[in-house]
């Protein structure tokens, strides 16, 4: 893929978050995620490439959502594949909390998983820790090798974990471990990724979360040299088979972090929407937003945080009927 794409595809998450940022408080999440699909929709016509939503959240019948096998771009070469969550974090804005983003990843036709949104489980690890953690390994002894990796004690790593009743075992086994625990209330692509960044605060994430969510971590991590591994959890039939109509012959693999994202050209791109473990979140100043988005690629290893200070009257995603309709509704 040209290195060019990567600057495009930084201006569909800006979209996202600029149409999203909007919502942030206002209790609607519904609302707020329209106006992030609808914002990378029209973003999406822009952009020059041949793509298909291979894993995103929900499927045709359950619009407005970028649905899973929905074409977008220009039509034109290259074919990739599109994972995408283009508001991380629903609930998130809709309270005003930390952590919410838009987010993609990018890479070529065929290169990355392609499942329904169900639930998956997850461990995220920097890159020193890389081989050295399994997802099915006690959680104590994945701390050890981080924590031994890091050159830190148990006592000083930090797990990033879900707070669902669901993890309550988890939770548990990393007290014993003795380790440290940040819980957060949603958005589990931001820990993940940032368990990658020495100075992030988070040393692993560990969990079950959305499977879109852990494919666009794993894009990322592979950009930046970090391990991911995951398992899906399909919790009914209907589940387990729209898996294997998907081409998973075995839901209870556990996909390493190159099953996940096969090819080594791949592009991640970010925008915060509210400050995250990442990013900082849109801020207005006058007639103007700043954004701050992430950009990496793999082949080149490069990692960009743009800050990009937009003209809200100039901006012609504002101009756009389908986002004019949008905020016309906005109390
Ligand atoms: P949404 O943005 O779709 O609300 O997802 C947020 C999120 O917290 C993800 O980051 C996470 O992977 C998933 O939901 C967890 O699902 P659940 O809220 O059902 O536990």
């Amino acid at each position: 893929m040209e290195r060019e794409l990567a600057l495009e595809f930084a201006r569909v998450t800006e979209a996202a978050a600029l149409a999203a940022a909007r919502w942030v408080g206002k209790g609607d999440k519904e609302a707020a995620d329209d106006a992030a699909v609808t914002a990378m929709r029209v973003m999406f016509d822009t952009v020059s490439v041949d793509g298909v939503v291979v894993i995103g959240e929900g499927e045709m019948d359950e619009a407005p959502m970028l649905y899973i096998g929905e074409r977008v771009g220009m039509g034109v070469p290259p074919q990739v594949d599109i994972a995408v969550d283009p508001l991380e974090g629903t609930n998130i804005v809709a309270k005003g909390l930390t952590g919410a983003i838009a987010v993609l990843a990018v890479a070529p036709k065929d290169s990355l998983l392609h499942a329904p949104d169900i639930y998956m489980e997850k461990i995220a690890v920097g890159p020193e820790a890389k081989g050295r953690v399994h997802l099915g390994a006690p959680v104590k002894e994945n701390i050890k090798e981080v924590a031994k990796s890091l050159n830190k004690l148990v006592c000083e790593v930090t797990v990033v974990i879900l707070d669902r009743p669901r993890h309550q075992h988890i939770i548990e086994e990393v007290r014993r471990a003795g380790a440290r625990i940040k819980l957060i209330t949603d958005g589990d692509v931001s820990p993940g990724v940032a368990a990658a960044y020495s100075n992030s605060g988070v040393d692993m994430l560990m969990g079950i979360g959305g499977a879109p969510e852990g494919v666009i971590t794993a894009a990322a991590l592979k950009c930046i040299g970090g391990d991911f591994q995951a398992k899906l959890c399909p919790y009914s039939e209907v589940e387990a088979n729209r898996c294997k109509q998907m081409g998973i012959a075995n839901v209870n693999k556990v996909f390493a972090i190159d099953e996940l994202v096969k090819s080594d050209d791949v592009i991640f791109v970010a925008t915060g929407i509210t400050d995250s473990f990442l990013l900082k979140g849109v801020r207005y100043d006058k007639r103007r937003a700043i954004t701050e988005t992430l950009v990496m690629r793999s082949t080149s290893g490069t990692i960009r945080h743009i800050e990009a200070n937009h003209d809200l009257d100039r901006k012609p995603l504002f101009k756009d009927r389908r986002i004019k309709k949008l905020l016309e509704n906005i109390n």
